[in-house]
């Protein structure tokens, strides 16, 4: 075991994110001392499993997975620290992770290729900026990607998230049936899990922590999943509490519903940018 497993940024005035090497995980980000993110109380830090909230890191596939796990491989590998945590001129700090093929990852997806994580926080903002490489001659690849966002809330049942009307949704509670959102805003009230295509670069949530709004914003990322398990489903994981559904909300941006592909020698970037407002 490698002996350190957080990396912390740290901008003064209370206000930090905590990011953890296994999956990069994103862990902990406090503003003004507030959290914001929702960790499960029965989340697993064994090096193994992938962390039950903060922000996991969903590559090279979205969903079950015939060569690997669910979600990928990116949420349960040790990432490196590229660059250690650095103060800018602007007084942000800004910290970059990296993984690269291995014999582990190409026991599942043989292709070599470069990620990048990089991650910059402001007084009310965190950013993230994200690039694929594809350093093969010859082979193309194409990949999924998604930062499955846990959002800290009071009451899921209080929030609106706003951005989402119009756009076609799979409802994988529902066999993965399509429909058209036709609500302004979207609550929830039972289990949701839903993938919104080609949404809107924005999506605002009301009623996050403190009372406040959390903005979403994101470029190159196509799709908005919404998920929450609600109470049968909560019963059914292990490395999360029973009467915890309440008070997170999954908004996640991702690339999932078509593939990225990745010709050689190219490069894919996406960012987001999530702010307390
Ligand atoms: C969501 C998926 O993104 O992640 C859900 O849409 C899934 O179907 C959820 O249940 C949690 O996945 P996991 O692998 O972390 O339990």
């Amino acid at each position: 075991m490698a002996a350190t497993s957080v990396v912390v940024l740290d901008r003064g005035n209370n206000t930090t994110c905590t990011i953890n090497l296994h999956g990069a995980t994103v862990v902990s980000w406090r503003v003004n001392n507030q959290e914001q993110l929702f960790v499960s109380k029965q989340a697993v830090f064994d090096g193994k499993k992938a962390i039950r909230g903060g922000i996991p890191f969903v590559f090279p596939q979205f969903g079950p997975w015939t060569f690997g796990p669910q979600h990928g491989f990116a949420r349960i590998v040790r990432w490196n620290l590229e660059k250690a945590p650095e103060r800018l001129a602007s007084g942000d700090v800004e910290a970059i992770f990296s993984i690269m093929d291995n014999d582990f990852t190409r026991s599942m997806w043989n292709f070599s290729f470069r990620l990048t994580y990089r991650l910059i926080l402001r007084e009310k903002e965190l950013h993230f900026n994200i690039a694929v490489y594809n350093p093969s001659k010859d082979l193309t690849f194409s990949f999924n990607m998604l930062l499955h966002t846990y959002f800290k809330v009071p009451d899921v049942r209080r929030c609106q998230i706003t951005g989402l009307h119009g756009c076609t949704f799979i409802d994988k509670t529902r066999e993965n049936t399509c429909y058209q959102e036709g609500r302004d805003v979207v609550t929830i009230g039972e289990w949701t899990d839903r993938i919104y295509q080609n949404t809107p670069q924005e999506h605002i949530i009301t009623n996050v922590v403190s009372g406040r709004k959390m903005r979403i914003q994101k470029y190159n990322f196509p799709d908005t999943v919404i998920w929450n398990p609600w109470v049968d489903r909560a019963k059914g994981m292990t490395d999360f509490g029973d009467d915890e559904y309440p008070n997170m909300v999954c908004v996640e941006a991702g690339h999932v519903s078509s593939p990225v592909i990745l010709l050689p020698g190219t490069a894919f970037e996406a960012s987001q940018i999530l702010q307390v407002m």
